[in-house]
């Protein structure tokens, strides 16, 4: 370390070449002091340690070496110390280096609380398995009971025992699928799920209240409003005193719990060989609440489902006195429930399978 403190008589310097070789020292030492300084705290020190006021050692400098300096050296001293102090300025103007790693470590870490998250998809249940559910749920809240059966049916229970002897013009109201067998129109899959009333009453004595979920069959052509494959829910309520008020009621009460309070229904006289009478429910439309929109074509009112009492003649084929008994029974499309309730135009879009699609319904 030079001794700034020591006249240039003590220390030995009597020429150019020994000055030139000090102040190089000097600056020598001064640089590795500055790339040692960690810290806003180091560097100040060492700013106080070579360029402070008092005893700096630019100002020890000035007073010991400068001003006592023998003619002959003098310029040559002034030189050189003013080109240590530019030196010295010039780094001590920099922030140390450490500091400025440092800084720019805690930048790249920093967390943008204002960036938007990464979102990770949950599945979800399928929307088609949603509205059974809900389906379900709001019947069994009056006490239904939800029961199933096969979908793949015999003519007795998919039309005759419905009221639809062989030949009867109303099998044509269902386009069928007929299963390959050794001999042709054995077995079939179910257009309906009608035939549950069948399966139901021929093993239960009334009280009947059951709905039945399920897939139903139909040699369609896709497009739209139409698909092979699709799902009904059946309801079939049968006892002693069943009037046409509880099944004007119960429709009533389930098309308000399913679309909302607002929703009016109405029935339309209609055609199923397995009621009498029969009816279409009808809601008042939900998007216009009445006025006409093209949802409900003008009309106001958009079809639900089919349905009616009871025909006597069913009860005759699974062995119900038809004097003691009535009820009432009906039949909705799933797909259009949701389609209706959720304003999807295409009946394909529960078949493909786009999570675009079924991600929308959480
Ligand atoms: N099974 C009929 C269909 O698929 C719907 C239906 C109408 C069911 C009237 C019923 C009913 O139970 O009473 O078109």
């Amino acid at each position: 370390m030079t001794d700034t403190r020591k006249s240039l008589a003590e220390l030995g310097i009597v020429d150019a070449v020994q000055l030139e070789a000090l102040f190089a020292a000097l600056r020598e030492e001064f640089d590795r002091a500055a790339a040692e300084a960690r810290d806003g705290t180091e560097w100040e020190a060492l700013r106080v340690a070579w360029a402070g006021r008092k005893a700096g050692k630019l100002r020890q400098i000035t007073e010991n070496w400068l001003k006592p300096a023998p003619p002959e050296l003098k310029r040559a001293v002034g030189q050189h110390l003013n080109e240590l102090r530019a030196h010295l300025e010039a780094t001590l103007a920099k922030p140390p280096q450490a500091g400025a790693a440092a800084v720019a470590a805690a930048e790249a870490e920093r967390v943008d609380l204002s960036l938007p998250g990464i979102e990770r998809y949950l599945g979800v249940r399928h929307i088609l398995s949603q509205v059974l559910d809900e389906i379900q749920q709001i019947f069994l809240r009056i006490g239904f009971t939800v029961v199933d059966g096969p979908e793949i049916e015999t003519p007795y229970y998919n039309f005759e025992a419905l009221n639809m002897p062989a030949d009867h013009p109303a099998r044509d109201m269902w386009d069928t699928l007929y299963v390959e067998t050794p001999r042709p129109g054995e077995l079939l899959l179910r257009t309906h799920t009608s035939p549950m009333q069948i399966r139901w009453m021929e093993e239960h004595q009334p009280p009947v209240r059951i709905i039945v979920p399920g897939k139903v069959y139909r040699h369609d052509n896709p497009d739209a409003t139409h698909a092979f494959a699709f799902y009904q829910v059946e309801g079939l309520a049968v006892d002693t005193d069943i009037t046409f008020c509880d099944f004007r009621g119960v429709m009533d009460y389930f098309v308000k719990e399913f679309f909302g309070p607002k929703v009016k229904t109405r029935l339309q006289p209609s055609y199923f060989p397995f009621t009498e009478p029969s009816a279409d429910v009808y809601g008042s439309c939900f998007v216009c609440e009445g006025a006409g929109c093209r949802l409900c074509k003008q009309s106001g009112w958009i079809e639900l489902c089919g349905a009616g009492m009871v025909d006597p003649a069913v009860y005759g084929f699974v062995g119900y006195d038809a004097k003691k008994f009535s009820g009432f029974a009906f039949g909705m499309g799933v797909e259009r429930m949701a389609m209706l309730k959720y304003g999807i135009n295409d009946i394909q879009l529960f078949f493909q399978n786009d999570v675009r699609f079924l991600r929308q319904f959480r």
